[in-house]
C-alpha cells in the first residue's frame, strides 16, 4: 500500500526516465502493484509510486516519480530530477532509437541531478526477442561506457523488474 504513516528507517526519491511507450508506467506499476497494463495511456507530467523494500534490518521506502517520456513535457519532467538519489533509464529493447536518445537523457541526467546519483540503465521488454533491435552486449558496454548498472527487463512479464529496482536501492544504500 502508500499510506505514508508506515514506519521506515529512510525515506529516498527516485526517477523513472526514457523515451515514451519504453515502459517506464510499467515497470512501476509492476515493482508498486504487481500490475501490468497493455493498453496503458502516456503519462501526463509526473505521476508517482511509493514502496517499501528492507534492506537488512533497515526498511527502505522508495518514492518514485514516473515522467512522461513524450518530448512536449520535457521542461516539466526535467524539473523533478532535483533531490533524486537514483535513477532509472529505460530504453525498449524492440525500438532502436530509444536506445540511440539515452545519451540525450543522461545529458538531462548530468545538467538537472545530483552528481553522485545512481543510475541503472534498463532494457525493457526482453519478452518481445523476436523483434529485437538492440543486442544485450550493445546494452552492456553502453553501462560499462558510462558506469552504470544494466539489465534486461520485462514489464509484462516479471523478468527482473524487481532486481532492476533493488539494485538501484541497494546502490544507494
Ligand atoms: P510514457 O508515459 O509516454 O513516457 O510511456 P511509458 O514509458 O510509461 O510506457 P508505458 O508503460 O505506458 O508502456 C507503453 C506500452 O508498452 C504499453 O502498451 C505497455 O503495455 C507496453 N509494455 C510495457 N512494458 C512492456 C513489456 O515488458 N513487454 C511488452 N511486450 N510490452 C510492454
Ligand atoms: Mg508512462
Amino acid at each position: 500500500d502508500d499510506s505514508f504513516d508506515e514506519e521506515c528507517d529512510y525515506l529516498f526519491k527516485a526517477v523513472l526516465i526514457g523515451d515514451s511507450a519504453v515502459g517506464k508506467s510499467n515497470l512501476l506499476s509492476r515493482f508498486a502493484k504487481d500490475e501490468f497494463y497493455l493498453d496503458s495511456k502516456p503519462t501526463i507530467g509526473v505521476e508517482f509510486a511509493y514502496r517499501s523494500v528492507k534492506v537488512g534490518d533497515k526498511l527502505i521506502k522508495a518514492q518514485i516519480w514516473d515522467t512522461a517520456g513524450q518530448e512536449r513535457f520535457r521542461a516539466i519532467t526535467s524539473s523533478y530530477y532535483r533531490g533524486a538519489l537514483g535513477a532509472i533509464l529505460v530504453y525498449d529493447i524492440t525500438r532502436k532509437t530509444t536506445f540511440e536518445n539515452l545519451k540525450k537523457w543522461l545529458r538531462e541526467l548530468r545538467e538537472f541531478a545530483a552528481s553522485d546519483i545512481v543510475i541503472v540503465l534498463v532494457g525493457n521488454k526482453s519478452d518481445l526477442n523476436q523483434s529485437r533491435q538492440v543486442e544485450v552486449e550493445d546494452g552492456q558496454s553502453f553501462a560499462q561506457l558510462e558506469g552504470l548498472s544494466f539489465l534486461e527487463t520485462s514489464a509484462k512479464e516479471k523478468l527482473n523488474v524487481e532486481e532492476a529496482f533493488l539494485e538501484m536501492i541497494n546502490k544507494i544504500y
